[in-house]
C-alpha cells in the first residue's frame, strides 16, 4: 500500500464504525492528514447527525490544522443542503490544500457536484483510491442509486439435509447463540427485512434486533390475498410493519397495508420499496419467497447457515443451484456459506 491508501483504508475503516447506524445513508470516514501526520478523523454516525468530513474538522486539536491540510474521505463531500449543510462548502472555509475521495457519489443530489465545488475553490481534488473496497462497503446505497432498487441479501437456515422446516411447517432451531447474534447484526445492517405471509402465520416471528447494537429493519410481509392474523407479533408490538397486499390498504398505527394490485411480482415489490426510497431488504424467507427472489434474478447477495441437525424430511430449502464459497464456522454446529454470484 502506498501512502494515500494507507490513510484512505483507515478512512473507509472508521466509516464502518457507522455500521447499522447510518441506514439510508451510506458508510463514509474521513481523515485528515498534515505533515504526514493524522491530525483529525470522524465517521457519519448516525442518521440525520453530522456527516464525516465535520465530525473530522471538529476532532482538530487545533482549528488551524486544517489549513493546507489534506482530506482522505471515503465519498465525494455533499453539496447540497440536506439535513446538515453542504460538506464542499465546510472544506473550502477550512481552506484545505487537497481532497483525495474514494468513491463518487451516485446520489443526483451530489453526483460530481461536490467534486465541481471543490475545484472550483482551486481545491486540488483526486478520486478512486481504493475505489474496489469503497464500492463494496456501500453496496447497498450504490445499487440503490444505481440499478433503482433496493440491494437484495437472501439468507436462509437450513438442515445438513436441506430443509428449512419440519414437513408440517413448524420451525426447527438451527441457530446457536452466535448464529443468532450475526443474523440480528445483518438485520441492523439492512433497512428492511421481509417474509412471506407463511412464514408469519407458521412462526410468528418478532424480526426485529435484540441480540445487537443497531437499528430495527422495517418488517415488510408479502400477504396478497391479506391472510396475516392480527394477533402476529408483527402486529402487536408497536414497531414498523409494512403489509403488501394485492387490494387492502389501510394504516393502523405503524402498522400499514399497502395495496399494490394484481401485478404483483419481485419487479412490482421491489419497485415499491425503490419508491418508499428503501436502499436495501433482507429477505428471511420462507421456501417460497425465496423461490421467488431467486428466479427474478434481482438477488444480489446470498447466504446460507448450515446446521449439522439432519431432519430426512421437511420444508426443502430452495433448490437452484448455487455455487457456494467456502463456509465459515459459527459456532460448534453451524457454518455459513455464501453464494458466488459474480
Ligand atoms: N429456516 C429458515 O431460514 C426459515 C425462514 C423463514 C421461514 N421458514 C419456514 O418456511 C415455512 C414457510 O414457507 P412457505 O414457502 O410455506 O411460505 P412463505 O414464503 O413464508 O410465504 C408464502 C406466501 O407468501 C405470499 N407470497 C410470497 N411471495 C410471493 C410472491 N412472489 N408472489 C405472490 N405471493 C407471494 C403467498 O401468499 P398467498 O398464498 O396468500 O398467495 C405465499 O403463499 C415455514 O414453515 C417457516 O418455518 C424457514
Amino acid at each position: 500500500m502506498n501512502k494515500q491508501e494507507i490513510w484512505m483504508q483507515r478512512a473507509l475503516d472508521l466509516s464502518l464504525l457507522g455500521s447499522g447506524r447510518v441506514t439510508p445513508n451510506p458508510l463514509v470516514g474521513c481523515v485528515i492528514v498534515k505533515n504526514d501526520q493524522i491530525v483529525g478523523e470522524g465517521w457519519h454516525q448516525a442518521y440525520g447527525q453530522a456527516h464525516a468530513e465535520v465530525m473530522a474538522i471538529n476532532s482538530l486539536a487545533n482549528p488551524e490544522d486544517s489549513i493546507g491540510s489534506s482530506v482522505y474521505v471515503s465519498l465525494e463531500p455533499c453539496s447540497h443542503t440536506g439535513k446538515t449543510p453542504p460538506c464542499a462548502d465546510l472544506l473550502i472555509r477550512s481552506q484545505v490544500r487537497e481532497v483525495i475521495i474514494c468513491n463518487l457519489d451516485p446520489n443526483p443530489l451530489v453526483a460530481g457536484k461536490g467534486i465541481e465545488k471543490l475545484k472550483d475553490a482551486g481545491i486540488k481534488v483526486s478520486q478512486g483510491v481504493l475505489e474496489k473496497k469503497g464500492t463494496d462497503i456501500n453496496r447497498h446505497f450504490f445499487t440503490f442509486h444505481t440499478r433503482k432498487r433496493p440491494y437484495i441479501t437472501l439468507k436462509w437456515a437450513a438442515s445438513q439435509d436441506g430443509f428449512i422446516s419440519q414437513e408440517n411447517g413448524k420451525p426447527v432451531t438451527f441457530s446457536n447463540p452466535a448464529s443468532q447474534a450475526l443474523v440480528h447484526q445483518m438485520r441492523t445492517q439492512h433497512q428492511g427485512i421481509l417474509v412471506g405471509v407463511n412464514t408469519i402465520i407458521q412462526d410468528n416471528p418478532r424480526l426485529n434486533v435484540r441480540l445487537w447494537p443497531g437499528k430495527n429493519p422495517i418488517r415488510i410481509v408479502l400477504d396478497p390475498h391479506h391472510r396475516i392474523p392480527q394477533s402476529s407479533q408483527v402486529l402487536q408490538d408497536g414497531q414498523v410493519t409494512w403489509i403488501i397486499t394485492k387490494h387492502f390498504a389501510a394504516e393502523d398505527g405503524p402498522y400499514s397495508w399497502f395495496a399494490i394490485g394484481n401485478e404483483y411480482s419481485i419487479e412490482d415489490i421491489l419497485e415499491f420499496a425503490y419508491q418508499k426510497g428503501l436502499i436495501s431488504i433482507l429477505v428471511e424467507g420462507g421456501a417460497k419467497t425465496l423461490e421467488a427472489f431467486l428466479q427474478s434474478n434481482l438477488v444480489d447477495e446470498i447466504w446460507k447457515q448450515e446446521s449439522s441437525i439432519q431432519l430426512g424430511k421437511g420444508i426443502a430449502e430452495p433448490q437452484q443451484s448455487l455455487n457456494w464459497k467456502k463456509g465459515i464456522q459459527v459456532g460448534a454446529d453451524n457454518v455459513w456459506f455464501q453464494a458466488d454470484l459474480s
